[in-house]
């Protein structure tokens, strides 16, 4: 797919790895439009590259559906990267023996795995009203984590829904074959992202020592890339790719 005057949406875009995407789109031409929380600073982000904002929060469907037609207005939506999603900490059994808590689960679940499932859903909807382009309708990416794979201790929330999402690619993948869109999946390790910036130095040079080469976290932009270069490959479809630099998670 040609990026260039496309209309595209990216949930999550008013920070970290989904500001990074919604930045490189826009320098590609496309008419970005950005997806996140009212409280987010997703309209000053906006102003800044050019780009529409939809306040929405993703975990509610009228909100969501709401915000993707304002993406669909802005001309036929291509492309849809769905970044938005969180983790949590939680353990089985916590110190004093009691159960881990099921409502932080519940709500991981209800952001990252149903939210993908909205994107899924909701963003096909849409892309499948319009005329093909070059064979295709469309293209989504979600957003995954290598927490998917190596699930670390108190990750337990964050890997059944990210894993969740891998599973769901190729099913998605051939699901929406018929319409011509196409569905991938980026699963990053340790991204730069405004979260990471707030860890101690000691922290993050372990973190850092932790990945096999190259010997950093990873650039929000190098995520954005990626993402800019699966919606540009018309042949990359039902696919999960890891974005980590050979990092390979350790138990905690
Ligand atoms: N940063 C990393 O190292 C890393 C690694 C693996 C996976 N990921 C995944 O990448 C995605 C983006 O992470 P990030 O590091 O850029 O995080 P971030 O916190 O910088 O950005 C996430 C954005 O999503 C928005 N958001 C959260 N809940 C929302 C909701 N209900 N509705 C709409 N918007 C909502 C937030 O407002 C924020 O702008 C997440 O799915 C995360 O799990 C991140």
């Amino acid at each position: 797919m040609r990026l260039e005057g496309i209309s595209a949406a990216v949930t999550g875009g008013a920070s970290g790895l989904g500001l990074a995407t919604a930045r490189k789109l826009a320098g590609a031409g496309a008419t970005v439009t950005i997806i996140d929380l009212p409280a987010s600073p997703g309209a000053e982000v906006a102003a800044e590259l050019g780009a529409r904002f939809a306040a929405a929060d993703i975990t509610d469907e009228q909100q969501f559906a709401a915000a993707l037609d304002a993406a669909d207005e802005a001309g036929p939506l291509r492309a849809l990267v769905h970044c938005a999603g969180r983790g949590a900490r939680i353990r089985l059994v916590e110190k004093d023996g009691e159960p881990g808590a099921l409502e932080p689960f519940e709500d991981v679940i209800q952001l990252n795995l149903i939210g993908s499932y909205n994107a899924l859903r909701l963003g096909a909807a849409r892309m499948a009203k319009h005329d093909a382009v070059d064979d295709e309708r469309g293209a989504i990416v979600l957003t995954a984590s290598v927490a998917a794979f190596e699930g670390q201790i108190g990750q337990i929330a964050y890997t059944a829904s990210k894993s969740a999402i891998v599973g769901m690619t190729l099913c998605a993948a051939r699901d929406l074959a018929s319409k011509a869109i196409r569905v991938c999946t980026i699963a990053p390790g340790i991204m730069d992202t405004p979260l990471l910036g707030r860890l101690r130095e000691d922290v993050r040079k372990s973190l850092e020592d932790s990945v096999p080469n190259p010997k950093r976290l990873g650039d929000p932009a190098e995520f954005g890339a990626l993402a800019c270069n699966i919606l540009e490959n018309p042949y990359l479809n039902g696919e999960t790719i890891r974005l980590d630099g050979a990092i390979r998670m350790a138990p905690r």
